[in-house]
């Protein structure tokens, strides 16, 4: 499929249709996050020793980040095991990397319970000390660190998670059950309560006066937690004590947390800190069991599609909220480099760097907002999409293209619609109170029809708001953004109408029925002068997955033919659409695709047919052959080793013709080749170019703000038609 898709991209000559179906694309190609978001905040990562040694780990370090934090080295149980003894080594080589680089560090972190310094609390003998030689100690450890690197540090997580968890009413402390206290029970709380915070906050700022001094902690967003946090900063703060700002930790998940939590959080604790970091940023992809964090172990198993679309969709999301309040968000940091690296295992993806360090598209979607789109809002005059089945509201459609989804799916834990910006996997829908999933896509859509489907779970389902339309093998569910231009594909009630008939015929060539739709203009079978009138025929045909019924319905074919012939802007002829993948043709690679035996069909079989049973001009300069993609691959096949057959051509972002592939030039009368400008334009214009150069009639279309989709063609159908049989 992968293969096929970049063949038909390949024809189309599309670059960005080809890199969303699946050629290798580098992510990392383009600024780094921390010029991207130059104007908002740093941009840093956690990092261990391989980070800042190995040359192609250093190198992302040094293009994406402006801010860099030790992910252990610091800690006190680490730089700072036993009483006069301390481990600078590893410390000593970050710090240095990110002097020698220019880049500014977060102290992490100067007192937490755990990872810490615990010989701090007992004396030689193993019993417990005063809390004065605790704090002591605790000044020395903090004078040290920080007089030690406050060269290259910004910011200091002094004090880290000294706060109690959501969930718990009640705790034992000492054996009796009493009342949870808001502070988690820690050695330190237990020797000094609250207390040893404020000094915490006091020794740093003896020792570095300039330092962002930050309080740390993880699940602000919780609303217990988020309080208890407050509280205890608001009353520090009101005591005097040197508390800057609140570093949120963010693991989160590819569910959690939603907009409105983060912002709830932000919002409360910008009442009484302006400076927030979001200091250990990861998006965990396994789901969650009452709150716990999963780690993953083993060895790295692919990430689902349909997961690292949730994933992608999540650090968007996020780093909207994030950008929306930069007034407050100084620093967004990343829990370690890549996947590799993280603390929550491989199998959880967590990071925009995989397991081999390659940049994932997450990686792009974080960096390339679109700062316009970020204070968007669609408009509200969102109607039922004129594709919709009897009685559906949704999917809707607004008035700048916006496309609206609602599916209800009570017990589903993802729902996607494969529907939405370029470069992105779809449309993330969210589930409310009620259980019915909604969702906006993120900016107006191409105008024109769009084929898509929902993936709930993993699970591939159709939208069942809307109607079906034969693609990718299979009908699948379609939408139509209506298009400025719409009035060529619209009914016209006060014009005449032509019908399509389905023919099926034997087709020997391939031991099967096959079947064709028949456009016939209006006033077919009329005579003249005595005579039934006869008709030239295009013979056109449907991209790769499609079917005898994509020109007819999606296409809009007959509509279009019926209002060219109405405004006299042609002169009726029939169209026939038929079943071109014939021989089940499987996409190996493209130079095995011949269309030969379709070409028995068309030719041999369904010509001859048509021609037998409907009033045609049966001869060479009445027919004409043109396809879109697959299509276009099998007209220009079939137009060159044919040329006695067809006398008009046309391409519909399905390839060029060059002039030297034309043996006879005088074979042909007309060209057509037409693609959308999001495809490869400058393909078809500089082919046509050459043919005409080269004395051939030709002509092309490159349709506005389009891509390889049905508008295109439509516009592309409209624009040949005029120029054939002439
Ligand atoms: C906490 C700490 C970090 C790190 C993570 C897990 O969030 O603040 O230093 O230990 O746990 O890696």
């Amino acid at each position: 499929m992968k293969k096929l898709l970049v063949a038909l991209s390949l024809i189309a000559g599309s670059l960005t249709a080809s890199a969303q179906w699946g050629r290798p694309v580098d992510y990392a190609a383009g600024p780094g996050l921390k010029d991207a978001y130059k104007d908002y905040f740093t941009v840093g990562v956690a990092v261990n020793k391989f980070n800042i040694s190995d040359p192609a780990q250093t190198a992302i370090v040094k293009k994406q980040f402006n801010s860099v934090t030790a992910e252990n080295a610091w800690k006190p149980g680490e730089i700072h095991p036993k009483e006069g003894v301390w481990n600078f080594g590893l410390a000593d080589s970050i710090a240095n990397f990110c002097r020698e680089n220019g880049i500014k560090m977060r102290g992490h972190c100067l007192c937490w319970h755990s990872q810490f310094a615990d010989w701090m609390f007992t004396d030689k003998k193993g019993k417990p000390v005063k809390k004065e030689v605790f704090y002591q100690r605790l000044r020395e450890h903090i004078h040290t660190v920080v007089n030690r690197y406050k060269d290259v540090v910004y910011a200091w997580d002094v004090v880290n998670e000294a706060m109690a968890d959501d969930g718990r009413p009640f705790e034992f402390v000492d054996g009796k059950m009493v009342p949870a206290s808001p502070y988690r029970q820690s050695r330190h709380f237990k020797l000094c309560g609250d207390e040893f915070i404020a000094k915490a906050f006091e020794f740093a700022r003896e020792a570095d006066p300039t330092g962002v001094l930050i309080y740390n902690d993880y699940s602000c967003v919780d609303e217990g937690k988020r309080e208890r946090i407050y509280n205890m900063v608001k009353k520090m703060k009101e005591a005097g004590v040197p508390i800057d700002g609140i570093g949120m930790q963010g693991h989160y998940n590819i569910y959690f947390p939603d907009e409105e939590k983060l912002e709830k959080a932000i919002n409360r604790f910008s009442e009484i800190v302006n400076t927030i970091h979001i200091t250990e940023l990861d998006l965990r992809t396994n789901t969650e069991s009452g709150g716990q964090l999963m780690f993953s172990r083993g060895e790295a198993k692919p990430q689902p599609a349909y997961m690292q679309t949730l994933q992608e969709d999540q650090y968007a999301r996020l780093f909207k909220i994030f950008r929306k309040h930069k007034d407050v968000i100084k620093n967004v940091t990343f829990w370690n480099l890549s996947d590799k690296d993280s603390w929550l295992g491989v199998n959880n993806h967590p990071l925009p760097f995989d397991e081999n360090f390659k940049a994932k598209r997450s990686l792009q979607i974080i960096r390339d907002f679109d700062a316009a789109m970020d204070n968007r809002q669609p408009i509200e005059d969102f109607v039922p999409n004129p594709c919709n089945q009897p009685g559906q509201e949704y999917p809707q459609v607004n008035s700048e293209g916006y496309a609206r989804f609602r599916v209800v799916a009570p017990d589903a834990k993802s729902v996607i619609v494969s529907l939405g910006l370029g470069g992105r996997g779809g449309t993330v829908l969210r589930k409310d109170k009620n259980g019915v999933w909604t969702g906006t896509t993120e900016g107006p859509m191409d105008p024109g029809f769009h084929y898509y489907h929902l993936t709930i779970d993993g699970g591939v389902f159709n939208d069942p708001g809307t109607h079906n339309y034969f693609g990718s093998c299979r009908w699948e569910s379609g939408i139509e953004i209506p298009a400025k231009d719409q009035d060529f594909y619209a009914y016209r009630k006060d014009i005449k109408h032509g019908n399509i008939q389905q023919v099926t015929f034997w087709s020997e060539s391939t031991g099967k029925m096959q079947t064709a739709n028949v456009y016939l203009p209006y006033g077919y079978g009329k005579v003249v002068k005595g005579k039934q009138e006869r008709y030239p025929v295009l013979y056109l045909q449907h991209g790769w997955g499609e079917n005898e019924t994509s020109w007819p319905v999606q296409g809009k074919a007959g509509l279009i033919m019926d209002n060219l012939i109405a405004d006299g802007k042609i002169k009726p002829f029939i169209v026939v659409m038929a079943y071109g993948l014939t021989n089940d043709f499987k996409f190996g690679s493209i130079g095995k695709f011949t269309a030969e035996e379709f070409e028995k069909v068309l030719v041999d079989e369904l010509i001859p047919t048509i021609d037998k049973n409907f009033l045609t001009k049966a001869d060479k300069w009445n027919r004409a052959m043109a396809g879109l993609s697959m299509g276009g691959m099998e007209t220009k096949l079939i137009t060159l080793r044919r040329p006695e057959v067809f006398g008009y051509w046309g391409l519909l972002s399905g390839g060029t013709y060059m002039p030297e592939e034309i043996k006879d030039p005088k074979a042909v009368k007309y060209i057509f080749e037409g693609c959308g400008d999001k495809e490869n334009p400058e393909g078809i214009n500089k082919s046509v170019e050459a043919l005409k150069a080269a004395g051939f009639k030709a002509e092309g279309l490159v349709s506005e703000g389009t891509a390889h989709e049905f508008l295109t063609w439509r516009r592309c159908l409209e624009k040949m038609a005029q120029s054939l049989f002439k």
